[in-house]
């Protein structure tokens, strides 16, 4: 167990908090998805009331030094976004390093919240830690970048799940470099390891899973780390196409990875009848909305692809989902951004917003089964969804967070 931000003092102290602000922006640079702000709130809120001043730091997208980057991945929407939602001025720092946080910080009373510009503004925070190991330049880089965040702060506080499977410089050198002073866990990242840790150590039986999503090569770590926990997985989305192609049967042009046949072969032979592939697929020549499309029990025509699980394969894993007591799900089950093909995976987030009214517990993966959900207009009927994608997948795979490990004890 580790420390959290219940667990200590922060009158008049400077609270350096990493949140995962990363989040979806229209091209009016607008929020599509504030989750993971609103999922911010209760640590904010906690560390405000206690009269901490409050610097907190994230990354938005991916940065590659082009010109607009400046603009295009500013937290600018986000800090006002945390404004509104706290009811009070947040200030945007315009770098995140240099004189200008420190001049902030330096004006800030407490209760008072500010906001560095994106972290990912400055290569160094992605640096590679096996990467610094092998070249004392970037490791120097990776330290003298941290070391400015860590100077800025007395406490620091981890409430960023979705990036907790990163060993970014303000993940993990950060709170290396503040040994001696508190570092905690937030609400979010608590709440985060106790649903999905509870769901795979000692979920209530039977335990169903459901992956979908574009390949294997994402999810096999998953699968074999679930295969050894779960009562059922049920595949769907294009990946369950290398698995049928595996085995020989035809699937037109459907998405596959041939260099994954032998290794779905085996996976499939280890899991016997408690993995579950698609018995039938909706298909189409493109992916084009409206396109003309049929339902393929067994071989997929030559020119077609599977974009959908089919009817009787929805039908099977509602069956399946029904008398499940723990039920998680990463991955749509088909193209789920372009109708029709979106059917299976509203099908199934229906039958999971069931299932969590009968009394199951019900996990949602993030990313994009987060977003079906919302299509879905259920997402106020499931037990937990992660704010974190890759995160969420590495997580249930076993992979140890390092940037959770670095922190306090309790
Ligand atoms: C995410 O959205 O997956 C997290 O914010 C992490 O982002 P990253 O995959 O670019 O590190
Ligand atoms: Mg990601």
């Amino acid at each position: 167990m580790k420390k959290t931000v219940e667990d200590i003092d922060v009158r008049g102290k400077r609270v350096l908090i990493r949140l995962d602000l990363n989040v979806p922006l229209d091209d009016a640079r607008r929020i599509t998805d504030d989750r993971r702000i609103r999922g911010a709130l209760p640590t904010v809120k906690r560390v405000m009331d206690g009269g901490g001043r409050i610097i907190l730091m994230s990354h938005l997208g991916r940065p590659k030094g082009g010109p607009d980057d400046h603009t295009k991945l500013s937290l600018a929407p986000v800090a006002n976004r945390f404004g509104e939602l706290l009811g009070k001025p947040v200030r945007l720092v315009s770098d995140c390093t240099g004189s200008a946080p420190r001049a902030a910080v330096a004006q800030m009373s407490n209760g008072d919240v500010c906001v560095l510009e994106n972290l990912r503004f400055h290569t160094a925070e992605t640096i590679k830690d096996k990467n610094a190991a092998e070249d004392t330049s970037l490791r120097e880089q990776k330290e003298a970048f941290a070391r400015q965040l860590a100077d800025l702060a007395d406490v620091y506080v981890n409430d960023a799940f979705g990036t907790c499977h990163r060993d970014n410089a303000s993940m993990l050198t950060v709170p290396q470099l503040m040994e001696g002073k508190p570092r905690v866990v937030g609400y979010l990242v608590q709440k985060e390891l106790k649903f999905l840790g509870e769901a795979v150590s000692d979920p209530a039986r039977p335990f169903v899973c459901v992956l979908g999503g574009a390949k294997v090569s994402d999810k096999l770590g998953v699968i074999r780390s679930l295969l050894t926990r779960c009562d059922t997985i049920l595949i769907g989305g294009a990946m369950a196409y290398t698995f049928l192609a595996a085995e020989g049967t035809e699937v037109g042009k459907s998405l596959v990875e041939p260099d994954l046949f032998e290794t779905a072969r085996n996976l499939r032979k280890e899991a016997g009848d408690r993995l579950r592939l698609p018995v039938d697929s909706v298909v189409a020549a493109e992916i084009k909305e409206r396109v003309a499309t049929q339902v393929s029990e067994g071989p997929i025509p030559a020119g077609q692809m599977g974009l959908d699980i089919g009817p009787k394969t929805i039908a099977g894993f509602r069956d399946v989902i029904a008398t499940a007591k723990t039920v998680v799900w990463n991955g749509p089950m088909g193209v789920f951004e372009t109708p029709p093909f979106d059917a299976g995976t509203m099908a199934v987030a229906e039958v999971m917003a069931d299932a969590t009214r009968r009394g199951a517990v019900t996990i949602i993966g993030g990313g994009d089964s987060a977003a079906a959900v919302d299509k879905a207009g259920v997402a106020d009927r499931m037990t937990h969804i992660s704010t974190g994608g890759g995160a969420s997948l590495e997580f249930l795979e076993g992979k140890p967070f390092a940037a959770i490990e670095v922190l306090d004890d309790a």
